[in-house]
């Protein structure tokens, strides 16, 4: 079996975080990644079958037999069944590029998302949308376009807010004239026979008739091809248009006293019991 190098230290957690690891960890570590890989190959290649998606049953029954619910956020859960490490402090005055290497890393999908968004000459706001419009999952997972829209709001343009608020509802939809087809990835994960609750039909119906809606889809047609483990990414080709569209607070984020300050103190410090 292939292993990506960079796909495997990243599901670690950085190199950063594979250098304070001994040798049985890492051995240990990529024993665990490779089972893994070997699980995802086996269900996708099997007999050159298709893949099985669950049902909304199947995965309902899985509830129960795990110590944390699927919508607690990255950093509350350690991942792949592991303990969850030990986070460095952030800085006393964080701007978001800290955020990003402190806590939303290794962030490789929404940096892809935003690569490509760059690539094909998106607008600045929309790049910026791609940029941040998963990140909220360090925090929480449910309802995530609308805590992710609310984290960034006070920083950024009403456009982007938007983007990101409404990105999670357009997901569901598929959109062929604007190259957005239903995710393989939904079928796994909310089951192949799921149908999006009431409030996010209402919500997509609002969107269809909106004059911001290709925001939002542009943000989805994005997020659909930001899975590759080859690509290299990095904040830093992103740090220019941060500059001209992010307001960073002097006092730092999370010490602004904006609507959202209190999320990024809880993204800062995930291990206060209260
Ligand atoms: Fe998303
Ligand atoms: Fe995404």
């Amino acid at each position: 079996m292939e292993i990506d190098r960079r796909a495997f230290i990243a599901s670690l957690g950085g190199p950063a975080v594979v250098a304070m690891m001994d040798h049985e960890a890492k051995a240990e570590a990529l024993e665990h990644y490779m089972e893994e890989k070997l699980d995802e190959m086996v269900a996708q290649n099997q007999s050159g079958q298709p893949e099985k998606f669950p049902t909304v049953a199947e995965l309902e029954a899985q509830i129960e037999t795990r110590p944390y619910r699927r919508g607690a956020g990255t950093l509350f859960t350690g991942q792949r069944g592991q303990n969850v490490k030990i986070l460095q402090p952030m800085p006393p005055k964080p701007t978001l590029k800290d955020y990003f290497e402190l806590r939303f890393a290794p962030a490789n999908h929404v940096l892809q998302s935003a690569t490509r968004a760059m690539k094909t000459g998106m607008s600045e706001e929309i790049i910026l949308a791609c940029l941040l419009h998963d990140c909220v999952l360090s925090l929480i997972k449910p309802d995530h376009g609308w805590w992710g829209a609310q984290l960034f709001e006070p920083y950024i343009p009403e456009k982007s807010a938007f983007a990101i608020r409404y990105h999670q509802t357009l997901r569901f939809y598929p959109d062929e004239e604007a190259g957005y087809e239903y995710p393989d990835q939904y079928y796994r994960i909310f089951g192949h026979d799921y149908t999006p609750p009431q409030y996010i039909q209402d919500t997509y119906k609002m969107l269809k008739n909106h004059k911001w809606y290709m925001e939002p889809r542009l943000v989805t047609v994005n997020d659909l091809y930001a899975f590759d483990p080859n690509a290299k990414v990095s904040i830093e080709p992103f740090l220019d248009i941060v500059g001209r569209h992010f307001k960073q607070p002097k006092e730092g984020l999370g010490y602004d006293n904006s609507p959202s300050a209190h999320m990024w103190r809880t993204l800062a410090r995930p291990d206060n019991p209260l």
